[in-house]
């Protein structure tokens, strides 16, 4: 989504409002020194650790560690979408969102929201007329469902027929192209048109702005398929709309939980019982981007699974996209369903108070642990070790330094039973050990590397005019050091753009694992004067670069004189005359060269 935007523009944008204006309308802040200051609103607290920063453009809390620019926080705060934040922001600076060439913005979907919504009118209108006729009324109430809640999600009926949706809509040739793209007609290869959804309950499915983008249709009894939803097309992708949610978040003004089920008949079974906070994926595995957007709308995740294997590898994998979400104040855990239920038996047999029962949940971190005890004998110090091992990148995967991680590592260390010490010695050292593999020509010094980088765009971030210091940031792009080409793109991005703010370079990598990389450098506070923050960052850009002429040395120097080129030769006769006396050996080197 974020590329559909010109990153120019956003960087325009950023430059023309402020923070702290932004901020202070949803959220009143005190000045006090440098920065403002509020209660934090992504965790419960009683003295203020959410920061605002003018200069910076960027905020960060120290508590909970929630950080970003302007947009950010709109989509925290105001749990919008990037798309919605970034307009909101562009009125408010009079700025109007320009198309990148090429780009699916460019293409106006107005025609297709619009026919969507007709088509909708058009099934629930079905229901109403002929819904009984068609038996679909009676499978509707079978299942349980009033007539109330099925006007309030929108359900429909597509009656038998091959060509209704395509009488009732299709009133020219430009229309009926457009009804193509939407998937509620199909062009055969044959020549001619005819409607996808024939004879089956349909059941719109809404984005977060309460627009009709798609459907699911269900036959009436044991058909196959079963389901038949619309096909991706420009305005529907089922990796980012859930089921239930524009329904949920209309019903329900503040949502502090959110079930996520499987099924449309789960959405609407939970809310015949008064769980009105319910969504669903649409027939696909959940997604990186639902769950983000989940956790934007509500900071607790109850994902419902069935029992079984399958059930229970859906979830591990919610699981793992979970975890780089749970910062504090988040959670999640998961409800299994007994053998032969789905969510919508379930709550019919047990009622509501099944759901909403806490008790019946497992924990994310009961969870985690009980599926990796599984994998590992723990009665054997060996199973103990395998333990430690498999549990360590997931509990990585954790916001870094927050309440759940420390939790989680004091819970392995007490399973594994090892001093929670020693745990942390251990899962150190695998870090840099995972550095050093990727990372294997790392020398003398070396060790102390990845930290000048880390140093040198923790600088940049705070005064990102130090960029103009440096003359060609290629001179280092091959040192071998991690992060080493993030630094030499903040740097070419801040000579680009001399009044770029942090908030605006940490936005630029949004949804990245460097953009969170970024934001966490950024919250970095300082305590150097401007002529200490300049020496700073050159001593960093120094060693960096001599640290490059080593790795270059070493590497020509591996190299039999004889097989060197002409060219090779010469690099290495400059490093060699450039590189410090101290070092050993570099005249006879030379003398080999000749
Ligand atoms: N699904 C699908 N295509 C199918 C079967 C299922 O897209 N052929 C998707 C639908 O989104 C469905 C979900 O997977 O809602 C869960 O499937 P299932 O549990 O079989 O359906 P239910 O929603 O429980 O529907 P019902 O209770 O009517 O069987
Ligand atoms: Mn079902």
């Amino acid at each position: 989504m974020a590329g559909q935007i010109p990153q120019d523009f956003i960087h325009d944008l950023l430059s023309r409002i402020d923070i702290i204006d932004v901020i202070d309308e949803h959220l009143p802040l005190r000045k006090a020194g440098r920065n403002h200051h509020a209660l934090c609103p992504f965790h419960d607290e009683k003295t203020p650790s959410f920061t605002v920063s003018q200069e910076k453009q960027f905020y960060y809390c120290f508590g909970c560690g929630a950080s970003g620019s302007a947009i950010s926080f709109l989509m925290e705060h105001a749990h919008m979408g990037f798309v919605d934040a970034v307009s909101a922001l562009a009125e408010r600076a009079g700025l109007e969102i320009p198309n990148e060439p090429g780009a699916q913005r460019s293409q106006d979907h107005t025609p297709l929201y619009e026919l969507l919504k007709r088509a909708a009118n058009y099934y629930s209108r079905q229901l109403r007329e002929y819904g009984v006729a068609g038996g679909a009324v009676d499978y509707l109430k079978s299942r349980g469902l009033s007539g109330n809640l099925a006007a309030e999600f929108g359900v429909g009926f597509a009656p038998s027929g091959w060509d209704n949706v395509l009488r009732a809509l299709g009133s020219s040739d430009e229309v009926v192209a457009d009804l193509v793209r939407t998937g509620l007609v199909i062009k055969k290869d044959e020549g001619g048109y005819y409607d996808r959804f024939r004879e089956r309950i349909m059941f719109p499915i809404r984005d977060q702005r309460g627009r009709v983008v798609g459907f699911g249709g269900r036959v009436l009894g044991d058909g196959t398929p079963k389901y038949l939803n619309s096909p991706e097309t420009p305005v529907f992708h089922k990796g980012r709309e859930l089921y239930g949610l524009y329904e949920a978040r209309q019903g329900v003004k503040d949502i502090h939980r959110l079930f996520v089920v499987e099924g449309y008949m789960d959405v609407l079974a939970l809310a015949q019982f008064g769980v009105r906070n319910a969504v669903a994926t649409l027939g696909t595995a959940i997604t990186k981007e639902h769950v983000e957007h989940l956790f934007r709308v509500s900071p607790e995740m109850v994902f419902c699974f069935d029992g079984d294997v399958a059930g229970q590898s859906a979830a591990w994998r919610a699981l793992e996209l979970a975890l780089p979400l749970l910062r504090d104040g988040r959670q999640a855990s998961f409800l299994f369903m007994p053998e032969g239920e789905d969510p919508d038996s379930y709550i019919r047999k047990e009622g509501g108070a099944a759901f909403e029962d806490r008790g019946k949940a497992v924990p994310l971190s009961d969870f985690l642990f009980q599926t990796l005890s599984k994998r590992a004998d723990l009665t054997s110090l060996d199973g103990r070790a395998r333990l430690v091992e498999i549990a360590k990148p997931l509990i990585s995967k954790l916001p870094e330094g927050g309440a759940l991680q420390q939790l989680m590592h004091k819970h392995l260390a007490e399973i594994a039973r090892i001093e929670p010490e020693f745990l942390t010695t251990i899962i150190k050292g695998g870090r840099q050990a995972q550095q050093g593999a990727s990372n294997p020509r790392r020398g003398e010094g070396g060790s102390a590397s990845p930290s000048l980088v880390r140093s040198a765009i923790t600088l940049l971030l705070q005064e990102p005019t130090l960029a103009t210091l440096v003359r060609d940031p290629s001179d280092f792009k091959d040192a071998d050091v991690p992060g080493i080409g993030l630094l030499i793109e903040v740097i070419r991005l801040a000579q680009a753009k001399p009044d770029i703010t942090c908030g605006a370079i940490v936005e630029h990598w949004r949804g990245t694992d460097e953009g969170r990389h970024l934001a966490k450098l950024a919250a970095v506070p300082h305590h150097l004067s401007e002529a200490g923050i300049k020496e700073e960052f050159s001593g960093a850009v120094k060693r960096i670069l001599e640290l490059r002429n080593r790795q270059r040395r070493e590497t020509l120097l591996k190299i039999a004189p004889a097989d060197l080129t002409t060219t090779q030769k010469q690099e290495l006769r400059l490093l060699l005359a450039f590189s410090s006396p101290s070092e050993a050996g570099t005249t006879e080197e030379m003398e080999k060269l000749g």
